[in-house]
């Protein structure tokens, strides 16, 4: 009996055997349509193979594809659990052709491979074809041998296949397995054909057409092959049952629950465990593929299937969360053919553990309104729909939760009443909002995310996707169409909007009709807002646009916003546990980071906190993402900003492992923070980090700035080439630079010393000598006025003559270029009949200046008239005749 696992591989290696590529399943969340919310069947992800926009290097290919379909146009949520072969995640096999070979090869490869390679008695099968087909029905004939009778034209839809309401799409034929009469059921197209005796297992598309928004359609330039086979139900039908469930992965994972619930897995909780092991499956693979839990868009789908889960998970007894507790199970049984099951592992335990310890605070108050509510009602009644809003808005139950809880008791929700109940309180919010306040030109945001829902970020798992364009503001006011200034809104873009100091993506955005060049993205009321100019031809509503942010650009603002967390904790190592962030700003050039401390960095610290931070670039671990509680990331030890708010659900991103730092520490993660930025994968993408110094930003906050990557590269390649041109000058070795500069400068001041001596030597009269003193009232008196000399050179030449005469009172005037400076001494044997004071006093004066000082035996002044020279020494000289 085949497993799961080994049909996968039989229909993969029988399409390879026969010239396929085999492809991996392309993510969840498509990159390549923004009109499906979940990629829900193999040929999304070969959309414009079919319809020519791309070719690749093969014109075959086979895949098996994650599938999920609870939400959009494919939904089967409410389904699941209740019958044996409805699933929200489902795995489709499918083999394509691109305009390679069509209907001729496409069903004898379909009819051989199910018939010999997988066995399966074709007695017991069926085909429909659409009821034009004649083309179909006879290749049937010739290559199965299928009789008329079990060929079933079919005139509907059924047989006709599209994606969505637009794209590529075709007539097509449907095998059909009959599981035998003991099950209730009729052929396709018969009244009973909803019962479960006769199965689909696989639809063959014929892609001829692409079909547009108008309903019209065009050939497509070549014919071509999609066709999708639910591996569950081969699956079960080779496992000998008509369930799904039964399968032997189904049944692993239903066991688990069993296990982990200590409960009966075929008891009364039976429905229970098969609700939450296909919702396992399907919030696993989301989240593996970055959707995470929240109250918008696919985040809300993934909440809605996790909080069924979790009801069901409570109602069979569960005391503790269940659902993380199964994801080894899971992992076990698919992570060899998805990979990224195992990688995402913590993260979707996490994130499972995290939404049901909070799901749980409600949930029993929540149930207990819920059955007060219906008490009063019968089998078949209907709660009221604020009871219903209320159980939304209080208790967290989504609305098709609460359904599905009075599912069980026969009883439905008004839902007229619930939509009404959510129209008021929108209203309300909506006044809330123009009271508070916000700039004027906000309130559009507001309308614009009323109306279209907040926008789907995909930036951080890629920077290409289509969006679909939701609304155009051009000077404040929504148009239709743009060709010049433009805002744009989409559903959904790769583009990251300013926040938490990251800048906003640049890249451009084009649809059928124009380009635009996106020069910024910022974010108000949950909608993204892509500011930018149309270069070419015009933008319009409801256009499906891609959308490519600047690459080099994004990549150099993520390794600036990691190195940044990695500088935060080196700063804290190195400083103190006192450091917070107070601000960053991490733009594609630089980055900058504030933080509380009082003093300047010293040179050492700078060093050692720039040497730590590259310590773990160079360790290249990986970056991790998780989403947990504000509570449980602060218990963990993440670092919060300061004074931000937090919602419900939080972003942790870690990065580096003391373990391997060689810092012989612990082995726990280095950094770990509140983060909504993007961020490389590994530590080495930062490449190396340098610090262009530290400043004051405000009181009691610094700043550094930073340059990672290229920028740092390029910085450092220009210091070195700085200090080679200085070697070259000083004709010395770089690392000789420092001796060379200080011998130098040492040279320099004795030089500057001796220079000075000299000038004072040749004011002096070329020597030592000078003119002999006169003797003026019982002093000998000397008096000079000097050329090429400074005030400051006085002071040394009246020391000089002092001690040259031994007994002296001296006075000196230099011309500074017209103005004079003035000097006088006095030796100690002299300073009771004359002080220096006093012959300074009555230069000063003559020389036009005022007052001039010192002690006894040294005084100086100044005058702005060195001309007066004379009649200046003249006074002194009268002051000494007394
Ligand atoms: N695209 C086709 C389907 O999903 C094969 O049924």
């Amino acid at each position: 009996m085949p497993s799961l696992n080994d049909i996968r591989s039989t229909f993969l290696n029988f399409f390879e055997k026969n010239g396929h590529a085999v492809v991996d399943s392309s993510p969840l969340v498509p990159r390549n349509d923004p009109t499906l919310m979940f990629t829900a069947a193999g040929m999304v992800q070969f959309k414009n193979l079919f319809t020519g926009v791309e070719t690749r290097d093969y014109t075959r290919a086979t895949t098996a594809q994650k599938c999920v379909r609870a939400g959009g146009k494919h939904n089967d949520l409410d389904n699941v659990g209740y019958t044996a072969r409805h699933h929200t995640f489902f795995e489709m096999l499918g083999n394509f052709s691109f305009g390679d070979y069509f209907k001729e090869d496409a069903i004898p490869f379909a009819w051989d491979l199910v018939t010999k390679e997988l066995g399966i008695n074709k007695d017991k099968l069926l085909v429909t074809v659409y009821h034009t087909d004649d083309e179909a029905v006879n290749i049937w004939k010739k290559h199965a041998g299928l009789s008329d009778d079990r060929i079933i034209r079919i005139a509907t839809d059924d047989n006709f296949w599209s994606a969505g309401p637009t794209g590529p799409c075709g007539p097509c034929t449907e095998i059909f397995y009959d599981h035998g009469d003991h099950i209730w059921g009729g052929p396709p197209g018969s009244p009973e054909e909803d019962g479960d005796r006769f199965v689909e297992i696989w639809n063959l598309v014929f892609m001829q057409y692409e079909q547009f928004e108008d309903g019209s359609r065009i050939d497509l330039p070549n014919k071509s092959i999609d066709t999708g086979m639910g591996i569950e139900r081969v699956a079960a039908l080779l496992q000998g049952t008509n369930d799904n469930y039964a399968t032997d992965l189904m049944r692993a994972l239903i066991e688990a629950s069993a296990d982990a619930s200590s409960t009966d897995p075929d008891g009364p909780g039976k429905t229970h465990h098969r609700v939450i092991a296909d919702h396992l499956r399907s919030t696993s693979f989301l989240i593996a593929d970055g959707v995470m839990p929240s109250n918008d868009g696919r985040g809300y789908v993934l909440r809605r299937i996790m909080r069924r889960a979790m009801r069901h998970a409570h109602l069979l007894g569960a005391k503790d969360p269940l659902m993380h507790r199964l994801v080894p199970s899971l992992v076990q049984q698919m992570g060899a053919a998805y990979p990224e099951l195992q990688q995402a592992k913590t993260l979707i335990e996490d994130t499972l553990l995290s939404e049901e310890t909070r799901f749980r605070q409600t949930l029993d108050r929540g149930l207990k309104l819920l059955d007060d509510e219906v008490s009063g009602l019968d089998e078949g009644g209907q709660l009221a729909g604020e009871a219903a809003f209320k159980l939304y808005d209080t208790y967290g139950f989504p609305l098709d939760l609460t359904q599905d809880a009075l599912r069980e008791k026969g009883m439905t929700v008004d839902t007229d009443g619930f939509d009404a109940a959510m129209a008021e309180q929108k209203a309300k919010a909506r006044a809330a909002w123009s009271g508070s306040g916000e700039a004027a030109d906000a309130a559009i945001w507001f309308d614009i995310a009323e109306e279209h829902g907040v926008t789907d970020f995909l930036g951080y798992d890629t920077e290409t996707a289509e969006g679909q364009i939701k609304a155009l503001v051009v000077d404040g006011a929504s148009v239709a169409s743009a060709d010049a200034e433009v805002q744009i809104i989409l559903n959904q873009t790769p583009f990251y909007a300013e926040s938490g100091g990251q800048v906003g993506d640049s890249g451009t955005l084009t649809t059928g009709s124009g380009t635009v060049r996106i020069n910024d993205t910022k974010k108000a009321a949950g909608v993204f807002i892509h500011t930018g100019r149309v270069t070419q031809g015009n933008v319009e509503v409801g256009q499906a646009a891609t959308l490519k942010v600047d690459h080099d650009r994004r990549t150099a603002i993520r390794a600036n916003h990691s190195a940044t967390h990695l500088l935060h904790e080196a700063l804290r190592n190195a400083l103190g546990d006192h450091v917070s962030q107070r601000g960053s700003l991490n733009a594609e050039d630089r980055l900058r980071f504030d933080f509380s401390h009082n003093s300047a960095l010293s040179l050492d610290e700078i060093k050692q906190v720039e040497a730590e931070v590259n310590t773990y670039i160079r360790q290249n671990s990986s970056v991790e993402t998780r989403i947990m509680t504000p509570d449980d990331a602060r218990a963990l030890g993440a670092q919060a900003l300061f004074g931000e708010k937090y919602g419900d659900e939080v972003r942790v991103v870690s990065m580096g492992s003391e373990a391997g730092s060689g810092k012989g520490t612990a082995g726990d993660t280095y950094s770990l923070e509140l983060c909504g930025g993007t961020h490389v994968e590994r530590t080495g993408d930062i490449g190396v980090f340098v610090t262009l110094g530290d400043s004051a930003s405000s009181a009691g906050v610094r700043r550094i700035e930073a340059l990672t990557g290229e920028a740092a590269f390029a910085y450092l390649r220009d210091q070195d080439h700085r200090v080679a041109e200085l070697s070259q000058t000083l004709k010395t070795k770089p690392e000789d630079l420092q001796d060379r500069i200080t011998a130098l400068m040492d040279e320099r001041k004795a030089l500057a010393n001796e220079v000075a001596d000299l000038r004072r030597q040749v004011a002096m009269g070329g020597g030592a000598k000078s003119d002999a003193p006169v003797e003026i009232g019982g002093v000998p008196f000397l008096a000079m006025v000097l050329d090429g000399v400074t005030g400051k050179d006085l002071p040394p030449l009246i020391d000089a003559q002092k001690e040259q005469h031994g007994s002296l009172a001296i006075l000196l005037i230099a011309d500074t270029g017209g103005k004079a400076a003035v000097a006088a001494g006095v030796t100690k044997d002299l300073t009771d009949k004359i002080t220096a004071v006093d012959l300074v006093k009555a230069a000063v004066p003559v020389l036009g200046g005022k007052g001039g000082g010192g002690r006894p035996d040294m005084a100086q002044g100044g005058g702005a008239d060195a001309s007066k020279a004379d009649e200046a020494i003249a006074a002194a000289k009268a002051v000494l005749e007394g």
